[in-house]
């Protein structure tokens, strides 16, 4: 079986992430932050730990402003519903996700004005196309920092220059790059940042959030949720500090557990290694898939610009019978269709029948590479 499908979520996990949720299972499992005894201390310490290594990795400068929620979706959603209101413009472009999309479209209805920056064909995005489109009432760009259908990498540190120019908050949705490209939201002048733990961190799903950067704290950022906090238990209203704030009920302590030994894992190999070895895997399958008949390749093209997801369709095949013949034929598992992406694909042309993504992570190999571009080669030429 050869594991394509990383965009989606990460597959296998480095062993120490199961043993950690393991570990926490077995000999931790208690509710952190709610009682004083010994396990829920070291729960409490668990999630303290799991907070510092994300703010480590993604240069914030304070870990009680990384926010844990489910995913990267619910850190979005915390993003945009928190802050925007009506009467507020944001920004955004054609390449994003529906977790992006989708809320946007919701608060449009509320009275929010919505600008859709269009991407180039390759979902390259030109900074001044946003610096065109800000106007008097913008509060906020929001982007994906790579495009989960075709791994186009966006000019996060332009724009980011950009919206503290114009004293606008940015919000990176990082759910194909946390872990995977180096992130430093102080550097690149990130206000939000969004990221998932199943993905390039090697946590298990359920795992994600949201860093909110100390810019946020003027414009007001309101919960989606409220509720205990273990913290101010006296108090009928939501505490006013993070993370407390935004993080309500019992949370998923046990994958959190296992999320910051993902995060371990990524800390000790570095980013920088993780991206240079996953840079050398996409130019051989980028090659590969060029030298393969009747195949149209998506995206920049250049491991330079974009994440180790690859997108492509054959002449003669549907993306979703490919998809059947690939699992079945040759155990090449992957994700085709639209990516629950729509935006993305209409602008990059593939709507609405849209593609088959091979997405590699870390722990893929040249091996899988070669052999995937070998079974590729016998389907499309009618062999199995
Ligand atoms: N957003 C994830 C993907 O692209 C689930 O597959």
């Amino acid at each position: 079986m050869i594991y394509f499908d990383n965009a989606a979520t990460t597959f296998p996990k480095p062993e120490s992430v199961i043993q950690a949720i393991i570990r926490f299972s077995r000999e931790v499992g208690a509710n952190p932050g709610r009682s004083g005894h010994r396990l829920s201390v070291e729960a409490s310490r668990v999630l303290y730990e799991a907070r510092e290594k994300v703010a480590q990795l993604l240069g914030a400068n304070d870990s009680s402003r990384v926010t844990f929620g489910l995913n990267a979706t619910e850190g979005i959603n915390l993003g945009l519903k928190g802050l925007l209101r009506p009467g507020d413009h944001v920004i955004t472009s054609s390449m994003e996700h529906n977790s992006v999309m989708r809320p946007l479209r919701a608060l449009e209805k509320e009275g929010v004005e919505v600008t859709v920056v269009a991407c180039s064909s390759d979902g390259i995005l030109d900074p001044h196309d946003v610096r065109r489109e800000i106007k008097e009432n913008t509060k906020m760009v929001v982007l994906n920092h790579a495009s989960n259908v075709v791994g186009t990498l966006l000019p996060v540190s332009e724009v980011g220059e950009i919206c503290r120019q114009k004293e606008i908050l940015f919000l990176v949705d990082a759910a194909q790059t946390a872990g995977a490209i180096p992130i430093d939201m102080e550097r690149d002048k990130i206000d939000l940042l969004a990221f998932t733990g199943h993905k390039a961190l090697f946590g298990p799903q359920g795992t994600g959030g949201l860093v909110i950067g100390e810019r946020v704290d003027e414009k007001g950022l309101t919960p989606v949720k409220r509720g205990g906090t273990g913290s101010r238990s006296e108090m009928e209203e939501q505490p006013d500090f993070l993370p407390d704030l935004c993080e309500s009920g019992t949370p998923n302590t046990v994958g959190l557990a296992g999320l910051s030994a993902g995060l371990d894992f990524v800390l000790r190999e570095g980013v920088e290694k993780v991206r240079r070895h996953e840079m050398e895997l996409t130019e051989e399958l980028i090659r590969g898939l060029l030298e393969t008949p009747g195949i149209t390749i998506y995206g920049p093209k250049d491991p330079r610009r974009q994440v180790s997801t690859v997108s492509f369709t054959l002449r003669g095949i549907s993306p979703s019978e490919a998809s059947l013949r690939l699992d079945e034929e040759f155990g090449i598992l992957c994700r085709v269709g639209l990516h629950c992406a729509p935006a993305a694909h209409r602008t990059i042309g593939t709507f609405p029948q849209g593609t088959i993504r091979w997405s590699l992570s870390y722990l893929n190999t040249r091996e899988e590479v070669y052999e995937a571009l070998k079974a590729l080669h016998r389907m499309t030429r009618g062999g199995t």
